[in-house]
């Protein structure tokens, strides 16, 4: 069963990517009980923590009942990054992962996230002196490489190893590839295969089925499954992979209630997390997924987007527990 340094994880761990806006506190936590194994913050500005910048600051909170939780950080400046270490310490996570794969202009631009991938010595050496930084273990996640002339992600992987990186997610897509075409595992598997891995090796991209994950364990035979997408507005898939290992048959999709029942705790816990305001509002993009493929389901979803009031959120979820609470949901 794979590790990362000390930490135990199960057989085939699911873990929660890290998606900007998407993996905080709240949505971890649910997550997390619906079955993620290790969760991740969203990337966070190395930059923005030395500067003390509230927005970046705020994404180090973590909890006791998401650990395994990992802090991940983005930059291209070695002394930023050193420095930002100090501070994401504070918060005790139990990994600091790097982010090497992030493929947006202004990120890559600056030679971070993915820009990284064109310069694989700055890589190696960034992630050694973050390692040699820091007592917590360092892991990254990266894609396969700048573009699809120059992967080199087998040997990328082992020189990462080789610095002391305890874990690799790895999504089967090019920086050039933005999110376009399929996410392509065979490399990742190759990664795996090397004889000379012994860290654990996580695939990442695709995940949108029960069946694409026992298709990631059982042929291309890696360590875990880092899922995004599929996770949005559905904490669910997690538990519905695991019944799919443990069964071979699809689990019921969840309950009308179990449903409203995510949305009311996600609302309480963003407003204990940020404030009534700021939970209100930000928990609104939410919403639409959770109760996905309800007809005439508009009237409900404008008041939990539209109200200034937790109170009158809360009391759209009752109101849609007694109009729709015997709605059967098609399996996704
Ligand atoms: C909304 C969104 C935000 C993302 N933010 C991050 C991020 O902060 N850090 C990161 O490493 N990857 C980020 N990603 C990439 C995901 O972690 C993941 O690699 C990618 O979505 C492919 O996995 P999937 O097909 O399971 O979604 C983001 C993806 C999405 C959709």
């Amino acid at each position: 069963m794979p590790k990362i340094a000390d930490i135990q994880l199960p057989d085939f761990p699911l873990l929660l990517a890290p998606m900007e806006d998407v993996s905080d506190p709240p949505f971890r936590a649910l997550c997390k009980e619906q079955g993620a194994d290790v969760v991740y913050t969203e990337f966070i500005s190395s930059e923005g923590l030395i500067r003390d910048a509230a927005k970046s600051v705020m994404k180090l909170d973590i909890y006791e009942r998401e650990r395994p939780v990992g802090i991940q950080i983005f930059g291209a400046n070695l002394d930023s990054m050193l420095q930002s270490i100090e501070i994401v310490e504070k918060s005790n996570p139990d990994i600091i992962d790097i982010n090497f794969g992030c493929p947006v202009k202004k990120v890559v631009s600056k030679g971070a996230g993915a820009g990284i991938l064109k310069d694989i010595d700055l890589m190696v050496s960034l992630t050694k002196a973050m390692v040699e930084r820091t007592h917590l273990p360092i892991t990254v996640k990266t894609r396969l490489g700048w573009d699809d002339t120059s992967i080199k992600i087998v040997e990328v992987a082992e020189r990462l190893q080789d610095v002391g990186c305890k874990a690799i997610a790895i999504h089967g897509r090019t920086r050039a590839q933005m999110y376009k075409g399929n996410a392509d595992w065979k490399p990742i598997a190759e990664v795996k295969n090397n004889q000379r891995m012994h860290i654990p090796v996580f695939g990442n991209g695709d995940i949108d089925t029960p069946e694409a994950a026992m298709r990631m364990r059982d042929e291309y035979g890696l360590d875990g499954a880092m899922i995004g997408r599929a996770s949005i507005g559905y904490p669910w898939f997690f538990r519905e992979v695991k019944h799919f290992f443990e069964t071979g048959t699809h689990a019921e999709p969840p309950t009308m209630e179990e449903r409203v029942e995510a949305a009311r705790r996600h609302l309480q816990m963003a407003i204990a997390w940020k404030g009534e305001k700021l939970g209100v509002f930000e928990t609104r993009r939410h919403y639409t997924n959770y109760f996905k493929g309800i007809p005439h389901f508009k009237e409900y979803r404008m008041k939990m987007v539209t109200s200034d009031e937790s109170a009158d959120v809360f009391a759209a979820f009752d109101e849609v527990m007694e109009r729709f609470g015997d709605f059967e949901f098609a399996e996704t």
